[in-house]
């Protein structure tokens, strides 16, 4: 097996870091903001292998209640499912020979000035993220390289669970680390409740629409990154 030294490492970083300094608008280096209009945007992701399931279906609650925030407020659904995300690109390996890569084209929306809030849904497996979050969140070194592109975004996280107490906050503070390295101001739910994040149940009779304190933390999530994303625009 073909190991891979140092020098490759720091290569391959830099190859890579050149990429995406192609790939992302120079504007993207710059601290997020409001349009002229004052609207902002935010996005969630979804980390689920499945599409449109729970951890989809929660993610647009949790966007609904921040929508609801303000007028001024965009939001757009982004599933990572289906998409081809290698980890280890973050760590300078090279992509295989016809490998589909499709990190690249998740990088505009994710360092668009006008991106003021970015909320991180996955579903729990085995007490945390799943593999697809994970990969995803190493990508993401490649921002942290362009200049820091999510500093000072707002960011929240969602995690959806099979079972009520399944390890939801576990999941939710190991996707947070990866988010405050990147400088991104993390929120909670906010008063009356100390809550990490979203904990959501996807096992409640009806499904996870129907899990009423999930959903509670869920819809708080969403109002507290849109408030804190319209303070740090400026334009509340
Ligand atoms: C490999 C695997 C591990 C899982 N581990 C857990 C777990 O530790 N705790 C839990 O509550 N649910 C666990 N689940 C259940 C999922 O978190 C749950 O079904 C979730 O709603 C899936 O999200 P999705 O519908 O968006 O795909 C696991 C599911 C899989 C496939």
């Amino acid at each position: 097996m073909e190991s891979v030294t140092r020098r490759d490492f720091v290569r391959n970083s830099v190859a890579a870091g050149a990429a995406v300094a192609a790939a992302v608008t120079p504007a993207a280096a710059s601290q997020p903001a409001a349009t002229s209009d004052g609207t902002i945007k935010i996005v969630a992701i979804s980390c689920s292998p499945r599409k449109g399931k729970t951890t989809a279906a929660a993610l647009g609650v949790c966007l609904q209640a921040a929508k609801e925030v303000s007028p001024r407020i965009e939001t757009e659904l982004i599933e990572l499912a289906g998409l081809k995300i290698n980890g280890s690109v973050a760590a300078g390996i090279p992509l295989a020979e016809g490998e589909r890569d499709d990190f690249p084209t998740l990088i505009p929306k994710l360092a668009d000035p006008k991106v003021l809030g970015i909320i991180i849904g996955t579903p729990v497996y085995f007490g945390n993220m799943s593999s697809l979050c994970r990969a995803f969140l190493e990508r993401c070194i490649i921002l942290w390289q362009d200049n820091f592109a999510l500093s000072n975004k707002v960011a929240g996280v969602v995690a959806v669970g099979g079972t009520r107490n399944g390890g939801q906050e576990v999941t939710i503070q190991s996707v947070q680390i990866s988010l405050f390295c990147n400088e991104m101001i993390l929120v909670g739910n906010g008063r009356p409740g100390p809550r990490l994040g979203a904990t959501v149940w996807s096992g409640a009779e009806g499904g996870a629409l129907k899990d009423e304190f999930g959903m509670a933390t869920t819809k708080a999530l969403g109002r507290r990154v849109a408030e804190v994303a319209l303070r740090v625009a400026g334009t509340r």
